[in-house]
């Protein structure tokens, strides 16, 4: 039996992938390093720095700036992927969230967000579904990124649960494996890229009733 659920942000909830891409793309053209959509699978569920330090190092730039330079680097991405997010809306939720949510609540089932992402409370206020959540661990506060199971186990302590009691939503790889390695039920939702290791795999929350996860 199933307590609770942990979900990921970007591509469970709402899709800002392709925000994060043209954000990281712009800068990584300006220092002359080109990505493109498959090395952008890399970043799903990495950090900001972490994307930014696989960024040079695929574009061999890795010793080309100090630590105070690619700090400002970081923050000039985000501040364009900001600007990006000012239009989401609760139309850009994925299909079956609103629902899933909605029946979650209305079944008392504690629900926490668990996304690498510093701008998770702004984009879910932006979605209208913060108070879908009981809880959203903060990354700054994390010792380990995603694969590491810290930010899950987090997220179920949050929530009052074991990792064994809880549910976990992941698009990314590296997400799956947290989830795994945290213990809990793994659901995969596909985007597109082979994921591998997911106790279930779904196109989207309209393929999964809240009911039949918590008999898992
Ligand atoms: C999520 C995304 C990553 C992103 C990370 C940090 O995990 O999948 O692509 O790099 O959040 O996001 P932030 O909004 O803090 O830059
Ligand atoms: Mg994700």
């Amino acid at each position: 039996m199933k307590k609770g659920f942990v979900f990921d942000l970007d591509g469970v909830i709402t899709d800002t992938a392709k925000f994060h891409y043209l954000a990281w793309k712009d800068l990584a053209d300006e220092i002359g390093i080109e990505i493109d959509l498959k090395f952008n699978e890399q970043l799903k569920g990495i950090s900001r720095m972490d994307s930014l330090e696989r960024i040079l190092a695929y574009g061999n730039k890795s010793d080309a700036f100090t630590t105070e330079q690619k700090e400002a680097l970081a923050e000039k991405k985000n501040t364009h992927y900001v600007e990006l997010l000012q239009d989401l809306t609760p139309d850009d939720l994925l299909p079956g969230v609103q629902e899933f949510l909605n029946d979650a609540k209305a079944q008392n089932v504690p629900c926490a967000i668990a996304s690498a992402s510093k701008n998770a409370p702004f984009i879910l206020e932006k979605l209208g579904v913060q108070d879908a959540f009981d809880a959203i661990v903060d990354p700054a506060t994390l010792t380990k990124g995603k694969p590491d199971p810290e930010i899950f186990v987090r997220a179920a302590e949050a929530i009052n649960i074991t990792p064994a009691e809880a549910v976990g939503f992941e698009d990314a790889q590296a997400g799956l494996d947290g989830i795994k390695a945290a213990g809990m039920y793994a659901v995969g939702v596909y985007s597109g890229e082979e994921l591998h290791g997911a106790d279930l795999i779904v196109h989207h929350l309209t393929d999964i009733s809240v009911a039949e996860l918590l008999q898992k």
